[in-house]
């Protein structure tokens, strides 16, 4: 496994109680979601550069909530794969680990992952844009017509978050402890060229950690990755957690 000529990184993972995991879209793929940049990231021939964005929704909030009713629509259906539920095993035998997501699908809250920390938010959440306390409308149907309004008339959007807005604080700082704070940090299904998420891989390979990199094609990341698996997650993340006990 693997093509460091370091220890086996099972061992590593082995004797690790801290470990960090950062995932992209490319994790929720065998699961039926689109990721953005491979060939359906499309979504009526916009990128989401132009569909998340907080000018795209002044410009025009029913279209934006289209794309956002097709993902949740299209996410309703979408149950955990045997990666996720990897990851929550991992999670079992080694509660030291954490991940950090930049998906918005609670996939991995599904498949029993506790210690999840999401950067761009969850597609399943919106809050009212004057501020209203936010409101959990978990697969509820969205009331037509789009846009939808809250009950103070104001609109609607998405609690998740867009190109150019700042992510959420305290998830961030998190998210930076943790790639700080890794022995281990993998880096699974996310193309890394959105940041600050992109960054959090540098910051654990400079703080020491084994950068573990899980992605069928290259990436930016990889050439820091001490370890490069060329595969879909859900087959390497079975094989690396299978048969690992608690120390
Ligand atoms: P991308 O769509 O940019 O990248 C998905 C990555 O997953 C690609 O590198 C694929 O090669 C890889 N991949 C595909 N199938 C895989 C599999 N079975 N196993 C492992 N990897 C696989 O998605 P993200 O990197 O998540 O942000 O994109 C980052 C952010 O950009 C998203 O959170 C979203 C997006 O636009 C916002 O909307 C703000």
């Amino acid at each position: 496994m693997g093509t460091s000529g370091r220890e086996d990184l099972r061992e590593t993972l082995a004797r690790a109680t801290r470990i960090g995991v950062l995932t992209g879209a490319g994790i929720s793929a065998e699961s039926g979601v689109p990721t953005f940049r491979g060939e359906d990231g499309l979504w009526r021939g916009h990128p989401p550069e132009e569909l998340a964005t907080p000018e795209a929704f002044r410009r025009d909030p029913a279209f934006v909530w289209e794309f956002y009713d097709w993902r949740r629509t299209l996410l309703a259906g979408c149950r955990p794969n045997p990666a996720h539920r990897a990851l929550a095993e991992l999670e079992r035998v080694k509660p030291g680990t954490t991940i950090i997501t930049q998906n918005v699908d609670g996939l991995h809250q599904q498949a029993g992952s506790e210690r999840v920390i999401e950067l761009h938010g969850n597609i399943w959440r919106v809050r009212c844009l004057r501020g209203c306390p936010e409101t959990i409308d978990r697969r509820a149907p969205l009331p037509r017509p789009l846009p939808p309004r809250c009950r103070c008339g104001a609109l609607l959007r998405p609690a998740v978050v867009w190109f150019g807005e700042t992510l959420p604080p305290r998830a961030l700082a998190e998210a930076d402890r943790v790639a700080r704070e890794s022995e281990v940090f993998l880096v699974i299904g996310t193309s890394g060229v959105v940041e600050p998420a992109a960054s959090l891989a540098r910051i654990a390979w400079s703080a020491g950690a084994r950068v573990v990199e899980i992605n069928p094609e290259p990436t930016p990341l990889s050439s820091i990755a001490h370890d490069v698996f060329r595969e879909p997650a859900s087959r390497v993340l079975t094989r690396l957690v299978g048969g690992l006990e608690a120390p």
